[in-house]
């Protein structure tokens, strides 16, 4: 019986139903924060609601007692945890919260696991460890102690807290970098979502920098074909591993805006504003060590994902 922490996200929902899909049992367990419309997480997670093996828990990851609860009432042998608050720049407004849900909770989790003899522990982990890296590709074993964000900051503490767990209490653990993961159902603060949304309602899209800024942006089947198959590794392994999970493939800022052009077939009304504190210039994945450990092998390219994330956009609401 698997745990899916921040089930009812972006990432969680589209993981459980795959899970689901290929016969586990699953708990999903999320507090529906308002960082972004709660309602959207329900949406998500509709479907879900009514699939025999899966089961909503309706908690708060820093609560000890409902994890106990919840933990009392499951058997678990695997926590996949992707419940926190996530973007890079709301972190600079509130790095308490930050903190608190992506730190404070982890650990409570963690603890949790410790007490339930849960062994093996998937953690969501961010390209934004490597900061404004001045080696691109990014690799795992690039020194990643330069945070950029609050965000960033959580995320490589939350594979430093990871990494005593392995040592002290024999966890399997797998931290995943995730990459700028997009695809339908993705979060609408995120470039994407947000700039096919301003394009469709005639509004100015914030455009930072020169366009040259660049990101990796990673398919979220893809990425759910990795984190399955990290899922699967953890099965057969005792370890300790840092796995990036990207499409290792850059796009800037001007080609992505010129993609969305002309999938939506409306022209963008361009806002233009200096570079953004705390985001990284340019994003790109080393994935070799994904590729040799869980033949993960990205297959979407980024027009073609665009179009399938513009369709689910276009999608009767009713
Ligand atoms: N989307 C990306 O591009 C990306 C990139 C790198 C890393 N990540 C990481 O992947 C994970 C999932 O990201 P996402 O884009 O699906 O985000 P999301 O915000 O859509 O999903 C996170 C979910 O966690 C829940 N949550 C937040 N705080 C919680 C708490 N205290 N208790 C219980 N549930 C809580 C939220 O309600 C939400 O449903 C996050 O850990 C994020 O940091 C995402």
């Amino acid at each position: 019986m698997i745990l899916v922490t921040g089930a009812a996200g972006f990432i969680g929902s589209h993981l459980c139903d795959r899970l689901v899909g290929s016969g586990h049992t699953v708990v999903g367990l999320d507090n529906f924060n308002p960082f972004y419309n709660p309602q959207i997480k329900r949406n998500n997670i509709s479907t879900l609601l009514t699939h025999p093996l899966f089961q909503l828990w309706e908690a708060d990851i820093r609560d000890s007692s409902a994890l106990d609860q919840c933990f009392a009432a499951n058997d678990f042998d695997l926590v996949i945890h992707l419940a926190a608050m996530a973007g890079v720049r709301p972190s600079i407004e509130d790095p308490e919260e930050y903190y608190d849900v992506n730190v404070t909770g982890t650990v409570k989790l963690l603890q949790q696991c410790v007490r339930s003899r849960v062994r093996r522990f998937l953690f969501a982990s961010s390209s934004s460890v490597y900061g404004n890296n001045d080696k691109i590709v990014f690799s795992e074993t690039d020194h990643v102690d330069h945070p950029i964000s609050p965000y960033a900051a959580t995320k490589k503490a939350g594979e430093l807290i990871c990494h005593h767990y392995h040592h002290l209490n024999r966890m399997s653990v797998i931290c995943l970098r995730f990459f700028t993961v997009y695809g339908p159902r993705q979060r609408p603060d995120l470039a994407v979502h947000s700039f096919v949304h301003r394009i469709m309602n005639g509004l100015p899209i914030p455009f930072f920098g020169d366009g040259s800024t660049s990101r990796d942006y990673s398919y979220i089947d893809d990425i759910i074909e990795g984190v399955t198959a990290a899922a699967d590794y953890l099965d057969n392994h005792h370890c300790y591993e840092i796995i990036n999970l990207g499409n290792s493939d850059t796009i800037t800022l001007t080609q992505m805006l010129k993609t969305i052009e002309a999938v939506t077939g409306c022209p963008a009304i361009i806002d233009r504003q200096p570079l953004q504190a705390g985001d990284a210039l340019k994003t790109c994945a080393d994935i070799h060590k994904a590729r040799a450990l869980l033949a993960y092998q990205p297959k979407t390219a980024f027009e073609a994902g665009v179009r399938t994330f513009f369709d689910w956009y276009l999608r009767p609401l009713f």
